[in-house]
């Protein structure tokens, strides 16, 4: 017997998809069919890797750039193309620890992760051994790509400096050998802005590759790409520049507006219709909370707290900056458990900081001399009720809406009836808030 209902949905989502040719093509993961633009950066990384020809190459690249420019997309596609490079590509945002990167290099080699207990010697003799095991009669250069660099520093009781150093310290070993290596680290920012120390610095020097941010132009030409590799039919360029202006606003990031493209193409298949720019309006709503709503899932109970602060403050106030210490005001008295220190909570905001949830600059002169002063990038809106929506109703949503008076600004006439009650009541609420 057949289940009528279930036809019905599995025929519907055949037809959703006939839509697509390839659409692994929207996969960031998944190499494009081809590379846009980036001439410099790619004869940068050729030139490097090239190195190889007169017996010498740096050990160490640092490549750089806001997320979504291209980078880990580059590294891989020059490195696979050049037959005589082995390539081994580990993103170190699936280690939590420095052993752990060690163990994902391993993996990447073929090979089992070791137990911590084991020890860091262990493991870079075994990465060692693997390295000279691949290297076969057409390689003449083994790459290790350390992708997401900037994860190994949040290791507080590991040591990312000493274990670059190992890497290092290897290279000279494979070299004297008669085996040529080079490592490319990749991160948002210069190497020179991690804690690696002094003995390691002077043995990498500085050699960088900077990846600026696309610009609309670039943004819009690998979209036709992904477009045209991944749709049966022809998508209205219309649409394509709309993806490229939305996501050029959130500062030139390529994968932005190849998830906008593909979230869009869902929401109008779903919707059986041709897709159009007002999908990609949709899209661009749904990723971003979705977004805040992945970010906010993994923080600790008090930085939620102290964002639930902040948005309850940016929310009644309708300011966007505050300091530190009034932040703290609030938050000690919503904690139901007991609350972290001053120190600990400026901590914390500058850790939010880092999920891109605020941003921070110094403010004017207060009684205690600067201070640092906060500000929610997202909208309030979507932060609180995503962190505690019931609280958020009732203390925050229903208080304002009560409390909505004919003039936010507390400038009322002195002739205004009652006039010192109603001074007051704002009084009352600047306090409140
Ligand atoms: N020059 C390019 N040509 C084609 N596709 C690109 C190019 N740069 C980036 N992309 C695509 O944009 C997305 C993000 O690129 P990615 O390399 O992951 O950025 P990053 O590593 O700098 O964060 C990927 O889907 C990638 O395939
Ligand atoms: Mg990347």
């Amino acid at each position: 017997m057949g289940e009528v209902w279930l036809d019905k949905i599995i025929t519907k989502v055949n037809q959703e998809k006939k839509e697509y040719a390839k659409k692994s093509a929207f996969d960031t993961l998944i190499l494009p069919s081809k590379i846009v633009s980036r001439k410099t950066e790619v004869e940068q990384i050729v030139r490097y890797l090239l190195g190889y020809k007169d017996g010498h190459v740096v050990p160490l690249v640092s490549i750089f750039g806001r997320s979504g420019t291209g980078k880990s997309t580059l590294v891989k596609f020059v490195c696979k193309y050049i037959p005589e490079v082995k390539l081994c590509f580990v993103n170190l945002r699936k280690a939590k620890t420095v052993f752990g990167g060690a163990n994902l290099i391993l993996n990447a080699l073929d090979q089992p992760s070791l137990k911590s207990a084991q020890g860091m010697n262990q493991a870079m003799e075994t990465i060692q051994r693997e390295i000279l095991n691949s290297f076969n009669q057409k390689t003449k250069l083994f790459v290790l790509v350390l992708d997401e660099f900037d994860v190994l520093f949040y290791d507080k009781r590991g040591n990312p400096s000493d274990f670059v150093y190992k890497l290092v310290e290897m290279q000279t070993e494979l070299k004297e050998k008669g085996y040529l290596s080079m490592i490319f680290t990749i991160s948002n920012n210069v190497l020179s802005d991690y804690e690696l120390d002094d003995r390691i610095r002077s043995r990498i020097g500085n050699s960088e590759i900077f990846f600026s941010p696309y610009s609309k132009e670039d943004t819009l030409k690998i979209l036709r790409l992904r477009a045209k590799d991944a749709f049966q039919k022809e998508i209205d360029d219309k649409v394509l520049e709309h993806c490229a202006n939305l996501s050029f606003l959130e500062h030139g990031d390529a994968r932005r507006a190849v998830d906008l493209l593909r979230v869009a193409s869902e929401i109008a298949s779903q919707e059986k219709k041709e897709i159009n720019k007002s999908h990609v309006d949709l899209a661009s709503e749904k990723i971003q909370k979705d977004r805040i709503h992945d970010v906010l899932k993994t923080l600790s109970y008090h930085s939620k707290v102290a964002c639930l602060v902040l948005a309850k403050k940016t929310f009644g106030l309708e300011k966007d900056w505050h300091s530190t210490s009034s932040l703290y005001e609030k938050y000690m008295p919503l904690t139901n458990t007991k609350s972290v220190s001053y120190r600990r909570f400026s901590e914390l905001l500058k850790d939010l900081e880092n999920t891109g949830l605020l941003e921070s600059h110094t403010g004017s002169k207060g009684q205690k001399g600067y201070s640092t002063e906060f500000k929610l990038v997202v909208q309030p809106e979507i932060v609180g009720p995503a962190l505690f929506e019931e609280w958020w109703n009732e203390n925050v949503v229903k208080k304002k809406k009560d409390w909505d008076l004919p003039s936010k600004s507390g400038k009322v006439p002195k002739t205004t009836p009652m006039y010192g009650l109603y001074m007051k009541m704002i009084d009352d609420q600047k306090k409140y808030w």
